[in-house]
């Protein structure tokens, strides 16, 4: 038992006695009780990490409990049952293997039931099983009390003494009171644990999807460039051919000749799609010349055919960043550029690229209508805010942030930060070689 609260309770103890020794023993119990009980509150709602408010739990439940041994069971590892969780005057080399099945023995049968048992001689129980407490020998009062809220039971708390009829319907009471308090702490636990399994789980699932729409992207803009491309290429100068040679050969009537310009209009109109749809899908810049070239290009091929006048700045554009980070930068900067064209009405927009060993990082200005931010709280049923929201969660699988500040009438300006972090072995590498490059 923590010697802190052993001895804060004798002292108490004196104090109440001292009271010109008018205080009774009930009373006195009753007291001490509630003060355990106090303190286990205490700790549920302060304390995060579970095994210390357990440990503090089985302190003050033996201090007030006042048997010779006392666990507290759970059932969060294997679904239907039990194991010992925290424990006091039992050995661990025991009780580390043991597992009471739920239903089993008394302490499976209170986390199955949900209601507390007294016993007054364990020994001669024929409920109780041998592994019970670690099968310690001599075992005679015994209590037990359920972890539980509502109809969920979590687990139990034992106490037992090797005195008969050691414990009363007090003692049960107030463990059960203990139970009750401890089921609070075990299940924000299993709330948060299930909560932190599904965030990894969510994250590790976007992060594929992400991952595969960008092969997928990939492969897309290849084959547009090394097919459709190239066939429309061959097309448009064929056309251009066959114009010359009706021009030269006097071949076909005006009609004719117009069908063919038309169709040489058409080809070489389509070639434009196609480039603009690889540029979407994978500028080949993003690859050979790096993302704030690749940035600067999509904003001007983007915006400056609505009207919108770009001015871009970039500073160390000699750095190179891990191709993750910089595939994920120009997405989000490919985004929040969409959405300059799409929604803003701006004249002008400015954009800046800030690359350095540590953080690349984006700003994008925007004189347009501006939007209220607050208002864009989730994804709506058209896809509203289904842009910004991705763009959010990409920057955090790279640990990046993005911060949108606009206001109606007032232009947009979005701040994008990542971080660059390279494991100690590559900085170690170029520092050798006296680089300073990524
Ligand atoms: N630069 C901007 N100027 C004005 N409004 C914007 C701007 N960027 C975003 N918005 C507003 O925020 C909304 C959500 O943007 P987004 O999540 O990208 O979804 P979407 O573009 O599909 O509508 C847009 O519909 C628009 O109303
Ligand atoms: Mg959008």
């Amino acid at each position: 038992m923590d010697m802190r609260v052993q001895s804060a309770m004798r002292t108490k103890r004196t104090e109440i006695q001292q009271v010109g020794g008018l205080v009774d023993i009930p009373m006195l119990k009753r007291y001490h009780q509630l003060e355990a009980l106090d303190r286990i509150l205490n700790s549920v709602n302060r304390v995060r990490d579970l095994d210390t408010i357990l440990d503090t739990a089985m302190d003050n439940i033996m201090a007030v409990i006042e048997g010779s041994c006392g666990a507290i069971l759970l059932g969060d590892k294997e679904p239907g049952v039990l194991y010992h969780r925290v424990y006091r005057g039992l050995s661990a080399k025991r009780l580390d293997e043991i597992r009471i099945p739920l239903g089993e023995g008394v302490t499976g049968m209170v986390a199955k039931t949900g209601e507390p048992i007294l016993i007054e001689e364990v020994s001669r129980d024929p409920r109780a099983l041998p592994q019970e407490l670690g099968g310690v020998k001599g075992l005679r009062g015994f209590i037990c009390a359920p972890i539980k809220r509502w109809d969920d039971i979590m687990g139990a708390i034992v106490v037992a003494s090797d005195q008969t009829g050691k414990f009363d319907a007090e003692d049960v009471r107030i463990l059960n009171s203990f139970g009750d308090c401890l089921a609070t702490a075990v299940i924000k636990t299993v709330v948060e644990r299930k909560i932190s399994k599904g965030m990894a789980r969510y994250q590790a699932l976007l992060s594929y999807a992400l991952g595969a729409q960008e092969d997928e992207r990939k492969r897309l803009a290849r084959e547009l460039h090394d097919e459709t491309s190239q066939a429309l290429t061959s097309l448009t100068f064929r056309l251009q051919a066959a114009i010359q040679m009706a021009e030269i050969s006097g071949f076909g009537d005006a009609k004719f000749k117009d069908s063919l310009q038309k169709a040489h209009a058409s080809a070489i109109q389509a070639g434009k799609e196609i480039v603009r749809l690889m540029n979407d899908l994978r500028p080949t810049l993003l690859d050979d010349l790096g993302m704030p070239t690749a940035i600067y290009r999509y904003a001007k091929d983007t915006l400056e055919p609505r009207g919108i006048n770009v001015t871009m700045e970039c500073i160390g554009r000699q750095y190179r960043l891990p191709i993750e980070v910089e595939v994920a930068f120009f997405r989000v900067a490919q985004g929040l550029i969409s959405n300059v064209s799409k929604h803003s009405r701006a004249k002008n927009v400015s954009i800046r690229v800030e690359c350095n060993p540590s953080k690349a990082l984006l700003y994008i200005e925007d004189d347009g209508i501006g939007f209220d931010i607050d208002k864009i709280t989730d994804i709506e049923p058209g896809g509203r805010g289904a842009g910004l929201f991705t763009m959010r969660e990409r920057l955090r699988l790279v640990g990046g942030t993005g911060h949108v500040e606009s206001k109606p009438g007032q232009g947009t300006r979005v701040t994008v930060t990542v971080p660059i972090v390279r494991n100690l072995e590559d900085l170690a590498d170029d520092q050798d070689k006296g680089l300073d490059r990524r």
